[in-house]
């Protein structure tokens, strides 16, 4: 998978740092709190495990599963909840975690329907921000890492459902992304 990739962005040891960072600014955060961490799958799964354990706090965690991309590499834009219920988050601190903020549309449309389930409060927090222009505004609290408007895998990000088992994050070759997108 490793020459796959055009260059790496970050390697596990970068990343855990960022997490170990991460983890006491929110861990003073919730301090006197009761967080609900709702992750989004797949993408955040690793991000999930690695981050949760770096935080020593009681928490309850709950998962959505949404698709957007279709496999690809863009977007489509229309966003397709696979869970039967949304979890529980009425009178609950959320912290939404998900493993990047790409358009924009994934996470204004999963805030919002958590909002009107009249949560406490809701904060977002990405392993990646992409800079671009976003199709939805969202301005994420926790944020690992800013990074150009590059399709990156690794770490949970996928392409066609490959590399989520990568320990590093990085660029994935342009010819990979042009031959089936
Ligand atoms: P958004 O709705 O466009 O912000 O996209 C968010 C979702 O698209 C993320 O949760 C990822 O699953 C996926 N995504 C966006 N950019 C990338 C990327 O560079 N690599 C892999 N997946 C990405
Ligand atoms: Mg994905």
């Amino acid at each position: 998978m490793l020459q796959d990739l055009e260059r790496i962005l970050f390697d596990e040891a970068t990343i855990h740092r960022r997490l170990d960072e991460l983890a006491t600014r929110i861990s003073e955060d919730y301090r006197d709190r009761e967080l609900t961490v709702v992750a989004i799958l797949n993408g955040s799964v690793i991000l999930m495990a690695d981050l949760l354990r770096r935080i020593p706090l009681p928490l309850k965690l709950d998962c959505l599963s949404v698709a957007s991309y279709h496999g690809g590499a863009k977007s489509v834009g229309d966003l397709v909840f696979r869970q039967v219920s949304l979890p529980d988050v009425a009178g609950r601190h959320i912290l939404i975690l998900d493993d990047i903020l790409d358009s924009g549309v994934t996470l204004a449309t999963i805030r919002e329907k958590l909002e009107s389930a009249g949560p406490s409060s809701v904060r977002i927090c990405v392993l990646l921000e992409k800079k671009r222009t976003r199709t939805r505004a969202v301005e994420p609290d926790y944020v690992g890492f800013e990074i150009a408007d590059e399709f990156v895998v690794g770490y949970g990000l996928d392409y066609m459902e490959r590399y989520r088992n990568l320990p590093c994050i990085g660029v994935l070759r342009k010819e990979l992304v042009a031959q089936s997108a």
